[in-house]
């Protein structure tokens, strides 16, 4: 299944079970000390702009943002090192790390990895030029990366070199015309631009790399199927490449710009919707029967509007709750801040806390989270819960002035798939297909009680059982 995880990424590997990804690519931030920014501008043609450019235009630049991160460490090596144990220990036999670095690092970093992978597992350099941006008048201007291919093997590996992409031949007259159509496969030297300013492709992150580079790299050192791993993920670049070629991604950041700039990525491919996402309640009858048959004015919608709001009495319990903010939204949102609040709650308890969509994986065990609002004076319901892939249900209670959470094990609601119904507030709804929980506050099932109460009782359950 297709992941993100927001997080370090050290504790989240040495989470992660041993020979487990086909392929690991990861362009961890280099050591040049200083912090990585990309200004996201526009420009627009103007006869006094400050840039002159094709046939002579001139144009204005206006600066619409930035996104930065810092990419300074004390001691790079160190930083790394563990990082890499930890991918070699993933790396299933015939699988590879591809490690994308700059040309002041490459050589300290590739001493390290000849100790860590073994020298005749080193299998090439692969040296992505580009031709982009200033060019220096003292030196050489330097205008390529380097990647480092490792595999886990020395000589049994992934490497589907009919998968490749083709690129021209430089002089396709001495080939003929077949060849040349056909083109040929690239050596260990890969010309590719960087990722075009104003493309589809661009997500505005900072150092986020060219798709096509990617793509190769996923295409011929991994198979439809398998999965691919980047634990230093970015605006998940990886992510994009396997999910196009038929693998599984997993995909790991620090930073919360990362993640945000991902989800958006790859919602298409995150968001298969289960059945836990359905809503089948019927609709209520509407009562307005009378004004069946007229066209209303906006003005008139309006009036009505207010009427019908006025007619809805103020619940003064919430005036000065903290909570006052989240009570009119909807249940989306709501559901997406009850993970937030959870999964906050469970990383300040000290636990590894990864997120897909509408669960977490709490110290690699799945959770389901279910946030309520008080529903009438002291009574919660945890509604539209459905049995899938999760050990343990988080449910959260915010209350105008309090908040409780228990964590309750998946079977004490379902056995052998059914909903348990000999547990006091549990009912099954929707023909069976969801489990509610109700719970009055002040008195709450014996059974339910022993799985948490106040925010101290749950976050203690959760780090003996999780
Ligand atoms: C050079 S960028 C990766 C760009 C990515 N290849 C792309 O195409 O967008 C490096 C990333 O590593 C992340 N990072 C730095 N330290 C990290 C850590 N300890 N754990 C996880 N991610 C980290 C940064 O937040 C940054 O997004």
């Amino acid at each position: 299944m297709n992941s993100i995880a927001y997080g370090d990424n050290l504790p989240i590997l040495e989470a992660f079970p041993s020979a487990a990804v086909e392929l690991i690519y990861i362009d961890p931030p280099f050591n040049t000390g200083k912090t990585q920014v990309r200004h996201r501008i526009a420009t627009i043609q103007d006869d006094v702009g400050d840039r002159t450019g094709f046939q002579g235009k001139r144009y204005r630049t206006l600066k619409l943002g930035s996104s930065s991160y810092s990419d300074t460490f004390d001691d790079y090596l160190s930083f790394l090192r563990p990082r890499l144990e930890e991918a070699h220990r993933i790396l299933t036999s015939a699988g590879s790390l591809f490690f994308h670095i700059d040309y002041r690092e490459v050589h300290y970093c590739k001493v390290m990895l000849d100790d860590i992978f073994g020298r005749d597992c080193f299998q090439n350099e692969i040296i992505w030029s580009y031709d982009y941006g200033a060019r220096s008048k003292q030196k050489w201007p330097a205008k390529h990366d380097n990647i480092l291919w490792y595999t886990k093997h020395p000589n049994k590996f992934t490497f589907n070199l009919g998968d490749c992409d083709r690129i021209p031949y430089m002089a396709p007259s001495l080939v003929g015309p077949e060849k040349a159509s056909r083109g040929k496969t690239p050596t260990d030297v890969w010309w590719h631009t960087i990722v075009p300013t104003n493309g589809k492709e661009k997500t505005g992150y900072a150092t986020q790399k060219p798709l096509g580079i990617i793509e190769r790299i996923v295409k011929v050192h991994s198979n439809p199927g398998e999965t691919c791993m980047d634990f230093f993920a970015g605006s998940g670049t990886l992510g994009e490449a396997a999910a196009k070629h038929e693998r599984t991604f997993i995909l790991i950041d620090s930073s919360s710009t990362a993640i945000e700039v991902m989800e958006k990525r790859l919602a298409r491919f995150l968001c298969t919707k289960s059945s836990e996402d359905v809503d089948d309640r019927p609709y209520e009858k509407h009562s307005l029967t009378s004004a069946r048959g007229f066209v209303m004015t906006f003005q008139e919608l309006v009036t009505v509007t207010n009427d019908l709001i006025a007619n809805y009495p103020e619940d003064q319990a919430w005036n000065n709750s903290p909570f006052n903010r989240i009570r009119p939204l909807p249940p989306g949102s709501k559901g997406a801040i009850g993970r937030d609040i959870a999964s906050a709650l469970l990383y300040s308890a000290g636990l590894t806390v990864m997120l897909r969509r509408t669960q977490l994986r709490v110290n690699g065990q799945g959770v389901l989270v279910r946030i309520a609002l008080m529903w009438e004076q002291g009574i919660v319901k945890f509604q539209n819960m459905r049995d899938a892939e999760f050990d343990h249900v988080l449910c959260l209670a915010l209350l105008p002035d309090q908040a409780r959470g228990w964590l309750i094990p998946k079977e004490e609601i379902w056995q052998d798939g059914q909903i348990r119904t000999d547990r006091p507030g549990i009912t099954s709804q929707h023909r069976g297909a969801d489990a509610w929980i109700t719970v009055n506050i002040e008195a709450v099932h014996p059974w339910m009680a022993a799985f948490g109460g106040t925010l101290e009782d749950v976050t203690a359950l959760a780090r003996t059982s999780l």
